[in-house]
This record gives structure tokens, C-alpha cells and sequence, in this order.
């Protein structure tokens, strides 16, 4: 196969592929990325092409042969003229960007020193390469001007408020789904609403077994540093969700509550350690202190 049938195999591939993605719709993202089945689509389309190209060579070859001797050799003239002007444009920009002298002219541009038979061409500098510093020289006053002089955002701000973003969206998304809390996740609240509501399901919830001031009665002393089932937020919440001891009394509140609430009522619960009940239960469990790493 010759460079074009290449080229229009290439070119078969992106069409299909503009084709598929322009079709296809996605929520976000290529069409490519999140149906796989497209690569295959893709690798039927190569083989097709591949088929087609091929065919087109031989029956090019089949009627070749079946020319006369004078027919053939107008036809492959021909055929040169043709390729010389395919891509004539691309060849002559090239030849320019390379701004090289050919060969045969060599000699106008020998510099008359001689070092032990090593000679020197004073070329002209490749065009490309000319280019490619007149840009950068643009580049570095363009550059200089954003960041020095009007003290353009940084790749350290652009990170800090990238990082700012995401956390905002953390919280976003955090208060639209409030269930998504676990005890290894819990942080203690200590907003004066998010305390209330707590009060209010400990009034209605809890009050029976651990009375209105947290004191104890049937269940324990809420008010002290002794915890049976471990203090802080995170244990607090697991109690609360999964229940105490098997056959002590406390259930598991997981099925009424939701974490948010549960959450809610156990920072309360927290809140009450260090206040003084009336007649309180005496202290059940170890004295509970955080874990300091
Ligand atoms: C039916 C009575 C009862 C109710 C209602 C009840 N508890 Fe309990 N609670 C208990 C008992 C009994 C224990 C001790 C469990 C154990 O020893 O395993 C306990 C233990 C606890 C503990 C662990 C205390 C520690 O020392 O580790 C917390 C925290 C707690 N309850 C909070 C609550 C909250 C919050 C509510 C309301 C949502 C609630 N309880 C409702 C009876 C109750």
C-alpha cells in the first residue's frame, strides 16, 4: 500500500470517530471512554478500510497488466507527474522551513577556513527554528507581563483555590446527603442548632432510661467522664446507632434516627459531660481519655 491509501485509513478512523462522538450523547466526557463496544465499532471501520485499499490496489494492478506495453508506460508517467504535484504546497513549505542549501551549491557557502580538512558551512538559520525563538522571545515578554507585572495567579493560587473549590463542593455535597456520616466519620458538632435538635431527641428519645438532665436511671450516667462503651464522638455515635450490650436496654438507634440526627444527639450528649445532675447515678466504665497520637 502507498502513503495516501494510509492516509485515508487515517482519515476513515477519525471521520467514524467524529461521526460516533457527535451521535453519541454523555453526560460528561468522550463517548469513547464510557462505551468500550466503540472500539470495536472502530476496528471493524480499519477493517474495512484496510479491505477497501487493498482491493483498490489490486484491481489498479489487474487493469495494469492488461495494457499494452506503450499504454503502461504513459500510464506510469503519468502517474509520476501526479504524485510530484500531490502535496507540492507541504513539500515547498518544508523545503523552506529547513531554508538549507541544496548540495550541488554547497561550494557558495564554504567558509575559506580549514582545520585538518574539517570545513565550515555558513548556513542560514532554519526558518523553523528562527520562528521558534522570535516566539519565545514574545513569549517570555507575555509571560514576564502577567506574572511580574500584573501579578498574574500563580500556579500555587490556582491550586489553593482549586483546593478551596473542592472543599465547598465536600461540604455541598456533605449537608444534600447528611445520612453519609459513620462513626469513623463523625465529627462533633458544636453549632448552637445543631445542640438544640439534639436536646429535643434526647427530650423525646432518651430521656426515659437516662432522664431529662442525663443523670442515669435505668441506662447510665451521661454527665461524667466514665463511659462503659467509650467516650467521644465517634463512640457516642456508634452506641447510639448500634445499640449498647446485648440485653442491658440500649438499642440500637440507627432504624429511628439518621445519622444526622444521631449525630445531633450525640454531640448533646457530649455537651452534658462536667454538668452537675440532680441525684446522679454513680460512674459506670473507665474514665475515657482520647487517643493522643
Ligand atoms: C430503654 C432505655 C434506654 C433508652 C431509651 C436509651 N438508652 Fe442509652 N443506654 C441504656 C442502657 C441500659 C445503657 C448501658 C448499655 C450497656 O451497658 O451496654 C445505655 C448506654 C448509653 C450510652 C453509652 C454510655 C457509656 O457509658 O458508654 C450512650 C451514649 C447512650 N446510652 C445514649 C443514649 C441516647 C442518645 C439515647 C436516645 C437516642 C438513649 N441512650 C436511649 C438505656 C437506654
Amino acid at each position: 500500500m502507498k502513503t495516501t491509501s494510509y492516509l485515508r485509513i487515517a482519515g476513515f478512523l477519525i471521520l467514524a470517530l467524529v461521526l460516533i462522538e457527535l451521535t453519541i450523547e454523555t453526560e460528561s466526557g468522550w463517548a469513547i471512554e464510557q462505551y468500550p463496544v466503540i472500539w470495536g465499532i472502530l476496528a471493524v471501520v480499519l477493517v474495512i478500510a484496510i479491505a477497501i485499499e487493498v482491493s483498490i490496489t489490486a484491481l489498479e494492478n489487474m487493469v495494469f497488466r492488461s495494457l499494452k506495453p506503450d499504454a503502461q508506460e504513459r500510464y506510469t508517467k503519468l502517474k509520476a507527474e501526479n504524485s510530484e504535484k500531490q502535496f507540492s504546497g507541504i513539500k515547498k513549505w518544508y523545503k523552506k522551513m529547513l531554508n538549507q542549501k541544496p548540495i550541488e551549491k554547497e561550494e557558495e557557502i564554504l567558509l575559506d577556513h580549514n582545520y585538518d580538512g574539517i570545513k565550515e558551512l555558513d548556513n542560514d538559520l532554519p526558518a523553523w527554528w528562527l520562528y521558534g525563538f522570535y516566539i519565545s522571545i514574545i513569549f517570555a515578554f507575555v509571560y514576564m507581563g502577567y506574572y511580574h507585572i500584573f501579578d498574574g495567579e500563580t500556579q500555587r493560587e490556582e491550586y489553593l483555590a482549586e483546593v478551596a473549590e473542592a472543599k465547598e463542593e465536600i461540604e455541598a455535597y456533605k449537608a444534600a446527603n447528611p445520612d453519609l456520616i459513620d462513626a469513623s466519620s463523625v465529627e462533633l458538632l458544636t453549632e448552637a442548632s445543631d445542640l438544640k435538635a439534639g436536646e429535643e431527641i434526647f427530650m423525646t428519645s432518651c430521656m426515659a432510661c437516662h432522664r431529662a438532665d442525663g443523670g442515669g436511671a435505668i441506662g447510665p450516667n451521661l454527665t461524667d467522664e466514665h463511659w462503659i462503651l467509650g467516650g467521644g464522638i465517634s463512640n457516642v455515635f456508634q452506641t447510639v446507632s448500634e445499640g449498647g450490650r446485648d440485653g442491658k436496654g440500649m438499642v440500637a438507634w440507627k432504624s429511628e434516627l439518621s445519622a444526622q440526627e444521631i449525630a445531633q444527639v450525640a454531640s448533646y450528649v457530649i455537651s452534658l459531660e462536667g454538668t452537675n445532675p440532680t441525684d446522679p447515678k454513680a460512674p459506670e466504665g473507665e474514665i475515657w481519655e482520647a487517643e493522643t497520637e
